[in-house]
C-alpha cells in the first residue's frame, strides 16, 4: 500500500474512533466534534505505524488520544488571546463558530479525553504500559513540553530582542516537537520495544515539520492549508524562516528529513512507510 493510501486509511480509522468518543448533545460536544474533524492525522499515523513496525498491538486508541490532545492544542492556539485565528482546517475556529468560553471548555475536555483513552484497557492489556503512556504524554504536553513552547512562542512576540536560532529551536522543540516525539515513541512503548530509534526519528521529523509549517505560513496557499497565511510575520513570530530566510530554512528541513530517515536504519526496508512520511512532512501543501 502506498504511503498516501496508508495515511488515508489510518486517518479514517482515527476519525471513526474519535466520533465514537464524543456523543453528547450539548454545544460543548458539538464544539469538540468540530475540533476533532479533519486534519492530516500525522501524529496518530506515527503511533499506528510505529506500533505495527515494532510488532505491537493496534495503536488506534493511543493514536486517537494524541489526536484529541493535538486538537485541544489547536483550539487554544487559535484563541484571541493566543494567535487569534478565525480559520482552522478550512472551517471557522471554535471561538468564532461558538464563543470563547466554549472554546476554552471544549479544549479542556479534549485534553482530558486523551488521557481517558490512554487509561482504558482497550489501549493496552498491561496497566503498566498504559500508565507509562499517560505519564509520558502528561510530561510532553505540559509545562516542560508543549505548553512551555507555546508560552515561549507568545512571549517572543513582544520580546525586545529577536530570539536567536538556539532559542527558536528550544521553543519549537516544545510547541511542536514534544507531541510528535511522544507519537513516535508511543508505538514502541505499546510493543514493548526500545523507543530510542523511533524517538530519534520523530525528534528530527518534528523539527522538520515545524520548519515546514513556518515555510507554509510564509509562502503557502491559504486555501490549500485551510488556515490563514502570513500570520507569523504579521505577529512578529520568531521562526527559522524569519531568522534564516526561505532557502536556508528549507535546507535545514531537508537535512532533518535525512536525519529522520537515517534513524530508522535498525528497521531496514520495513520502515519505508515512515521514511515516506518524513519526506511528506516537507513536501506537504497543508
Ligand atoms: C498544526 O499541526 C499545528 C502545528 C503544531 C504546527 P498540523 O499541521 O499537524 O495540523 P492538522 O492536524 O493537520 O490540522
Ligand atoms: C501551534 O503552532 C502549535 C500548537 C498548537 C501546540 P502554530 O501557531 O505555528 O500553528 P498554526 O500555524 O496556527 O497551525
Ligand atoms: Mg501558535
Ligand atoms: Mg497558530
Ligand atoms: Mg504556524
Amino acid at each position: 500500500m502506498s504511503f498516501a493510501d496508508r495515511l488515508r486509511e489510518d486517518a479514517g480509522r482515527i476519525q471513526s474512533r474519535l466520533d465514537r468518543a464524543v456523543t453528547g448533545a450539548e454545544p460543548v460536544h458539538d464544539a469538540m466534534r468540530h475540533a476533532l474533524s479533519g486534519g492530516k492525522r500525522l501524529r496518530g499515523f506515527l503511533v499506528i505505524e510505529g506500533a505495527a513496525l515494532c510488532g505491537g498491538p493496534d495503536g488506534l486508541e493511543a493514536a486517537a488520544a494524541i489526536e484529541a490532545l493535538h486538537a485541544y492544542s489547536l483550539v487554544h492556539d487559535d484563541l484571541p488571546s493566543m494567535d487569534d485565528d478565525a480559520l482552522r482546517r478550512g472551517q471557522p475556529t471554535v471561538h468564532v463558530k461558538w464563543d470563547e468560553a466554549t472554546a476554552v471548555l471544549a479544549g479542556d475536555a479534549l485534553q482530558t479525553l486523551a488521557f481517558e483513552l490512554l487509561a482504558a484497557p482497550e489501549c493496552h492489556p498491561d496497566p503498566g504500559v498504559r500508565v507509562a503512556l499517560v505519564a509520558s504524554l502528561a510530561r510532553a504536553a505540559g509545562a516542560e513540553g508543549m505548553v512551555l513552547g507555546q508560552a515561549l512562542d507568545i512571549a517572543a512576540e513582544s520580546a525586545v530582542a529577536p530570539l536567536d536560532l538556539a532559542a527558536v529551536e528550544a521553543l519549537q522543540a516544545g510547541k511542536t516537537g514534544a507531541l510528535i516525539e511522544w507519537s513516535g515513541r508511543a508505538g514502541a512503548v505499546l510493543a514493548g520495544a526500545d523507543p530510542a530509534p523511533l524517538g530519534a526519528y520523530a525528534r528530527a521529523l518534528g523539527r522538520a515539520f515545524q520548519i515546514a509549517d513556518d515555510l507554509l505560513d510564509a509562502h503557502g496557499d491559504a486555501a490549500a492549508m485551510g488556515k490563514r497565511a502570513g500570520k507569523d510575520a504579521a505577529a512578529g513570530k520568531a521562526t527559522f524562516v524569519s531568522l534564516l530566510g526561505v532557502d536556508d530554512a528549507r535546507g535545514r528541513a531537508h537535512a532533518l528529513v535525512e536525519e529522520a530517515c537515517d534513524a530508522l536504519s535498525p528497521y531496514g526496508s520495513r520502515a519505508e512507510t515512515l521514511r515516506d512520511c518524513a519526506r511528506f512532512v516537507l513536501e506537504r501543501d497543508r
